[in-house]
């Protein structure tokens, strides 16, 4: 009888360990996943916009997000399919509101957006605090309840699949083979014992800690602190997308309040109150009501950003070994798409993928758009 196939090694499992496993099965791969800590994933502590638009993302990385964007859908309604379990999607629109027209009118994004003066950003957003003179309604970018629903889909989904998990399991280093490629990985499993399991084929979802076990990796942790609110079901119908601050409102009437933005805070743990006092104002900026609902949690967590604050997608300093991370604020926007690029290049004889047209505006292919290695001779900062 021939040797079963080695699987392919996911290391990490937070969101885009999950969506390549996922996507993997679904090609026919047999797949592992190596997670240390499910809290830690980026994948549970964001609020789950899906914003291209009115993140103000420009150039490749504005295609990229557009791209997800349109498989977003479909990508969902699979999970759902697989697992039996609602995700959560909401395309509920987003609102960001300025001070100015002149702000408005030169945010990057402006042309993808609705116009709105105070009258019309009122009608959108009733209760909007006072000091906002315009704004930009982008009805095509909305939310997904990733901490609720998401995560716990898509893991059955894997699940459902045959995709198999070690938990608890902390990866400690990749060994190479006398030319260079991967050959097996090192770990600490959750009973605290070394282990060393083969592979050919890895993929790397390290998020904000990549660098630690590929250190040629420019990835440093930009900490965002969080929190939410109960407020009345359907007192906001739109996302709010502020300066500093946004709320996003899901449908049972939660309000997940996001967050600060500290790149000086490494892998500081906690909440801090200066970081709690920033949502505080926010909220009371953006929607005053707000304010006097209760809260309900805190938490915290750490995005993966690159120099550009694009993602580091596909090949890797390793022959076998692949890169999803470095997705800094967009992680949940771009699953999809980083899936179904991931799957296609790891597992080229799968079954084809969605008719993959993904053009950018630099012209470059997404490998070299959002290759390791686009940073070398520009130095690190
Ligand atoms: N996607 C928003 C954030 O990272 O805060």
């Amino acid at each position: 009888m021939a040797a079963a196939p080695e699987p392919v090694l996911i290391l990490g499992g937070g969101l885009m360990g999950l969506a390549i496993a996922h996507q993997l099965a679904r090609r026919g791969e047999s797949v592992l996943v190596l997670s240390r800590r499910r809290s830690e994933a980026a994948g549970f502590v964001a609020a789950g916009m899906l914003a291209p638009h009115a993140e103000g993302l420009r150039g490749d990385l504005l295609a990229l997000g557009q791209a997800s964007q349109a498989r977003i859908p479909a990508w969902v309604a699979q999970i759902e399919a697989d697992s039996g379990l609602p995700c959560g999607l909401r395309p509920c629109g987003i609102v960001v509101p300025f001070a100015s027209v002149e702000e408005r009118d030169a945010y990057p994004t402006a042309g993808c957006g609705q116009p709105l003066d105070r009258q019309a950003l009122e009608r959108e957003v009733p209760g909007i605090g006072a000091s906002w003179a315009a704004g930009l309604l982008f009805e095509q970018d909305g939310q997904i309840d990733n901490r609720r629903r998401l995560m716990r889909a898509l893991e059955r989904a894997c699940v459902e699949l045959g995709v198999t998990f070690q938990e608890g399991t902390e990866v400690l280093g990749l060994e190479r083979d006398g030319v260079g490629a991967l050959q097996a990985v090192q770990l600490r499993n959750a009973a605290g014992e070394a282990q060393r399991l083969p592979a050919e084929r890895a993929v790397l979802t390290c998020g904000a800690w990549s660098a630690q076990l590929l250190p040629e990796l420019p990835i440093a942790p930009v900490k965002g602190q969080m929190l939410s609110l109960q407020g009345p079901r359907q007192a906001l119908g739109r996302v709010i997308f502020g300066p500093g601050t946004y709320l996003v409102p899901r449908e049972d009437g939660l309000l997940v309040v996001g967050a600060t933005s500290e790149a000086d805070a490494g892998f500081s743990e906690g909440l801090t109150p200066v970081g709690q006092r920033q949502l505080q104002d926010g909220i009371a900026a953006l929607l005053p009501a707000a304010s006097h609902w209760p809260p309900m949690e805190r938490w915290w967590g750490f995005r993966p950003c690159t120099p550009d604050e694009a993602p580091l997608l596909g090949t890797s300093p390793i022959p076998g070994l692949w890169l999803a991370a470095g997705h800094h604020r967009n992680g949940v926007l771009l699953a999809a798409i980083t899936a179904e690029l991931l799957g296609r290049e790891i597992s080229p004889t799968g079954p084809p993928a969605n008719n993959l047209d993904l053009t950018l505006p630099s012209g470059r292919p997404w490998q070299q758009a959002f290759g390791w290695d686009r940073f070398a001779g520009e130095g690190r900062s």
